[in-house]
């Protein structure tokens, strides 16, 4: 069975960069709050204009380049987005089009945080059973646009942003060992419950969170299967050589790194600029540690996420 390894990167950040104190001029909130409680400092905001598969297509335009191949080479795409364009189609259609090419199997997964997971699990499942060989997998969100921006309890968390990779067919690893798991018996901690119902919204369109459940349960989760799947793999924590973990809080990533016992120094941490951008954060990291040098071709890299379902998971690859 082949490989699905990754030989292409890319990621987009809207122009508009909005800071703390920006913030506390809208809710009574500073910057010393929000940096101490979860390390962010700024979170970009997509433009009016630009709509999630605009964030996408930008991504996945570098992270093709980064691969050298062309759009009509891919034969799989999937977007892993909570906050797509429109109910359907499938934002993963239009950034088909947008890319200028056809007839590929083009679909989105919604897993929240978890989504770029379940995304490249997904194509790793796809490329080892040979339906495909090129698949271009992209984590994509405008959550700007969930928010009630009058509540501090949730504005403050969460920017826009998109990140990509193109996953390829391969005797060399490669994805190693990939894990998903979900409990949905926690969707209430962490939702948007409204929903288009007869031309109306039905129930609370903007995102509801209760955070010190979401934070505990986070922490745990994300700990237990870091280690289940370093072990399973046949790994120790030791020979990982950067961990990739989904940006939502840095006291989270800190946490998650001490119980898997791997230093600080090989965890790459995008959340004080990025703010938690979603099914985004992962790759948008990986991008960020593979274009400033840090992440080497050869590389063992774990990536784990998390978010609302509960949907959670985790995957050791070579990079
Ligand atoms: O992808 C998964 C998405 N979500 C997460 O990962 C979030 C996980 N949870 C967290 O990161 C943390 O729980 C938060 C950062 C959301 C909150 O931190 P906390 O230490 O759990 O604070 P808290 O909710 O217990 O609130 C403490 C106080 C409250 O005031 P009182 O009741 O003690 O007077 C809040 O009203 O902080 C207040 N507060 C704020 N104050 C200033 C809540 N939000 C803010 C704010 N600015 N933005």
């Amino acid at each position: 069975m082949p490989y699905a390894r990754i030989i292409g990167t890319g990621s987009y950040l809207p122009a508009r960069r909005m800071t703390n104190d920006d913030l506390s001029k809208i809710v009574d909130t500073s910057d010393e709050w929000i940096a101490t409680r979860t390390g962010i400092r700024a979170r970009h905001i997509a433009a009016p204009e630009e709509q999630t598969s605009d964030l996408a297509v930008q991504a996945a335009t570098r992270a093709l380049a980064n691969a050298d191949i062309q759009a009509t080479d891919i034969d799989l795409i999937i977007v892993a987005t909570s906050t797509p364009d429109m109910t359907f189609p499938a934002t993963a259609c239009i950034v088909q089009n947008k890319l200028g090419i056809s007839g590929c199997p083009a679909f989105d997964v919604q897993a929240v945080c978890a989504g770029f997971m379940y995304a490249v699990t997904t194509a790793h499942a796809y490329i080892q059973s040979g339906l495909a060989t090129k698949a271009l997998v992209i984590g994509a969100e405008t959550f700007s646009r969930l928010l009630d921006w009058q509540d501090r309890r949730t504005c403050v968390l969460f920017g826009d942003g998109a990140g990509a990779v193109v996953l390829s067919a391969s005797d060399a690893p490669g994805i190693i060992h990939a894990k998903l798991q979900a409990d949905g018996a926690y969707s209430h901690i962490l939702s948007t419950p409204g929903k288009l119902s007869s031309g109306v919204i039905e129930g609370a369109p903007y995102l509801h969170m209760d955070g010190q459940a979401v934070y505990k349960f986070a922490v745990k989760a994300l700990a237990k299967i870091g280690t289940e799947v370093i072990k399973e793999a046949g790994y120790t924590a030791a020979q990982i050589d950067w961990v990739i973990p989904h940006q939502a809080n840095y006291r989270i990533i800190e946490s998650t790194a001490r119980h898997l016992d791997i230093p600080m120094d090989k965890v790459i941490v995008t959340v004080a600029e990025q703010g938690n951008t979603s099914a985004a954060s992962i790759p948008l990291a990986l991008d960020q540690g593979t274009q400033d040098g840090r992440i080497q071709r050869g590389d063992t890299l774990l990536l784990e996420g998390i978010g609302g379902g509960f949907a959670w998971g985790a995957i050791l690859l070579k990079y």
